[in-house]
Parts: C-alpha cells; sequence; structure tokens
C-alpha cells in the first residue's frame, strides 16, 4: 500500500506526539523488515503518532498492530494539547487514516495486558516497541511481561532511551545484552532478540 515513509509523513506527523526527527521512519521502516502476518504490540500510544508509522507500513501485510494505552493522563505536558481523555482522539486519528482495521487498541494498563498475554492472545509478537511508562519499575515490569512472547529474532524497540530519562536508561542498560544488532535513531533503540 504504502512502500515509503516520505508517502505517509505529513499524515503521521500531522498527529501529537513525542517522536524525534527520524524516529516515525525508523519505526515504519522495521515493520517493513519483518515478514508479512506480523503481530506488533505498542506499548504507550497516546494519539497515535507512532501508532500510524506502524499500522501504515503494516497495511496490505496482514499485520495487526496492537495499540496499549490507558488513553488518558493528567500529565501537563499532554493536557496543552490534548484533554484528559485522548481516546477519542486516537480512534479519530485512526479512522481518518484508514488504519482501524489494521490497529486494535487495548485500553488496559500494559501490566494487565502483559500478565494475561499468553491466555488472551497466545500470539507471537514479532515487533515490541515500549514506549509507556517512563518509571524504572514500569519499564521493567512491560519490557519483563512482553518480552518472553517475542519470537527468537523478533525486533523489540524502546523509545526515550539515553541518560536524561533515568527510568528507561537503567533498564535498557540492564537488558540490552539480551538483544543483538542494536541500532538507534537519537533516543529510540532498537534490536532483534537473540536466539
Ligand atoms: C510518551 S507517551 C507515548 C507516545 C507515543 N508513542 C507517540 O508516538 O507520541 C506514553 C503513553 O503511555 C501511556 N501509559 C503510561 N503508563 C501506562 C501503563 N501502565 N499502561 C498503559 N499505558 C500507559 C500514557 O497514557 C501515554 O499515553
Amino acid at each position: 500500500m504504502y512502500s515509503t515513509y516520505e508517502s505517509v509523513q505529513k499524515k503521521v506527523e500531522a498527529i501529537f506526539g513525542f517522536m524525534m526527527e527520524g524516529q516515525e521512519k525508523a519505526l515504519f521502516n522495521l515493520v517493513k523488515s519483518i515478514p508479512k502476518n506480523a503481530t506488533i504490540v505498542e506499548i504507550g500510544s497516546l494519539a497515535g503518532r507512532s501508532t500510524a508509522s506502524l499500522g501504515f507500513a503494516s497495511l496490505g501485510r496482514g499485520n495487526v498492530v496492537y495499540a496499549v494505552d490507558v488513553f488518558e493522563s493528567d500529565l501537563s505536558h499532554f493536557r496543552k494539547e490534548l484533554p484528559r481523555d485522548y481516546f477519542d482522539v486516537f480512534l479519530k486519528n485512526m479512522h481518518k487514516n484508514g488504519l482501524h482495521e489494521t490497529v486494535i487498541p487495548l485500553r488496559r494498563r500494559s501490566e494487565e495486558v502483559g500478565a494475561s498475554w499468553g491466555s488472551a492472545y497466545g500470539r507471537k509478537i514479532d515487533l515490541l516497541f515500549i514506549d509507556g511508562g517512563h518509571e524504572y519499575e514500569q519499564v521493567r515490569s512491560d519490557f519483563d511481561l512482553f518480552f518472553p512472547y517475542v519470537c527468537p529474532g523478533g525486533i523489540v524497540a524502546l523509545h526515550d532511551i539515553g541518560e536524561h530519562w533515568k527510568g528507561t536508561w537503567k533498564l535498557w542498560n540492564e537488558r540490552k545484552h539480551l538483544l543483538k544488532n542494536v541500532e538507534n535513531v537519537h533516543s529510540l533503540y532498537w534490536g532483534n532478540k537473540k536466539t
């Protein structure tokens, strides 16, 4: 459907979000690099900017993108741009871009989804993108609950990796040995799960 990030760039970047330049493109290309009929899990979708990157790259490939988020927040840097409850904003952004049949929102806490992933979904994950709560305990929980379901060689990507984000930085340094072929664009890091 869309073979290059440039063909969807304007649509993606019209959505409010916190990705840095080049990161949406990197997510798009990661999806293109994995086999079709993939299961993609995103933890932390906000208004759907990164979700749209994953979703556009998935169109016509039989992929499913699970978008795990509570879709509400009191954080002031979200509130300037978004209502407290931004689930409708997310849904509208998926609908107007034709992504509503590819992206399945799971409006629950990520630790609940992760704890029941095996019994509720039972699907191996081909690409896991973690951008939910940035506190150490939260990102550790997200990584440790979902990582066992990532298939060998599957991709794990984390956002906001850098000394500036103490929680994600600590977790990354504790878990990066589980990944190979590690690359990054600014604070977006990813690698393949070691077999
Ligand atoms: C940094 S934002 C995600 C940004 C998004 N990836 C983008 O492209 O702009 C983090 C999101 O994680 C969600 N979140 C934080 N902790 C969560 C949890 N325990 N369960 C589900 N969602 C959570 C917040 O509601 C927020 O929407």
